[in-house]
């Protein structure tokens, strides 16, 4: 058979290979303004077996949390089961706002009163541990630090100008910024990577690290409530799913067994 050569024309090609240029140069000119550096993040492993720490966080976040932050995709009745406590232990150890054992962990802070004492009303926390990560979570909980240029005195490696006050300043202590030359928006300046005591708080060094890990770990469940029982059904779903490929092997073998397979090239290798 002939075979015609097509004609190109090259113009369409070159125009789309300039333009793509042009993207990805504005893109990394808008990178670079926009560059900033990231502190790095304190790693943490969260353990939902560990009832006694699931439930000291959640007393931790009742008496330190709640004055301003709710969790509303939770209620008080659905920790029972997680804490190992009966509905009237969850009522009278860990509820402490007076609210029912249905209502949602809601916070008698009203949004319009925070946004006018602190700037901005302190976010829902039910999905804090999953948006950001236990990490980010951790790190952030220990790294308040001294900044008298802020409104509240203190300011955060992670949360950069955060509006939330050192709520820990009486058990830990306050710090001061470890700082190391780096980028913000774009512009070259001292950047607080890290955080070193200051004053001691009436904790440790290592019963504040406990307490922000226990917190962590209650956040970190109150957003992945289910995860223990879907890792438990997950081990089923896979033992039956691997049962029926094994079945459906023996049925295939089943159907093809009498089948004579036609001599000569596979239609592939044709
Ligand atoms: C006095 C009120 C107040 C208290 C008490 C408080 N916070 Fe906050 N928190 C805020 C405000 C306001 C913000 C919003 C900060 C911002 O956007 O700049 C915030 C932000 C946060 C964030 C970051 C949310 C985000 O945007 O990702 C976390 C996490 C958090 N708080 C955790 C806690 C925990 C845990 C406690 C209890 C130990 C606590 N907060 C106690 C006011 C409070």
């Amino acid at each position: 058979m002939r075979r015609t050569r097509r004609r190109t024309c090259a113009v369409p090609f070159l125009a789309a290979i300039v333009l793509a240029l042009c993207m990805f140069a504005a893109a990394t000119v808008a990178t670079a303004q926009t560059a900033s550096t990231q502190p790095p993040l304190k790693s943490v492993h969260v353990d939902l077996n560990d009832t006694a720490a699931l439930r000291a966080g959640a007393m931790h976040f009742m008496h330190q949390c709640l004055a301003c932050h709710s969790l509303q995709g939770a209620r008080f009745q659905e920790l029972a089961a997680a804490l190992e406590l009966t509905p009237e232990q969850i009522q009278s150890r860990i509820n402490v706002s007076g609210l029912g054992l249905y209502d949602t962990i809601t916070s008698p802070m009203p949004a319009q009163i925070a946004t006018q004492y602190l700037g901005v009303a302190p976010p829902d926390l039910t999905n804090e541990a999953g948006l950001r990560g236990a990490d980010w979570l951790y790190t952030y909980l220990t790294s308040f630090y001294v900044d008298p240029a802020r409104p509240t005195g203190v300011n955060n490696v992670v949360f950069h100008n955060v509006a939330m006050p050192d709520v820990f300043a009486g058990l830990q202590g306050l710090q001061s910024p470890v700082t190391q030359s780096g980028y913000r928006n774009g512009q070259r300046m001292p950047i607080a990577v890290g955080v070193k005591p200051l004053t001691h708080g009436s904790l440790s060094a290592a019963e504040f690290d406990r307490m922000a890990k226990e917190l962590v770990t209650f956040l970190y469940y109150i957003s992945n409530p289910h995860e223990q029982r879907s890792h438990a059904i997950g081990v089923w779903v896979l033992a039956v799913i691997g049962l029926w490929t094994i079945l459906a092997y023996w049925i295939y073998r089943l159907f093809w067994r009498d089948v004579t397979r036609p001599s000569g090239p596979r239609w592939w290798s044709r």
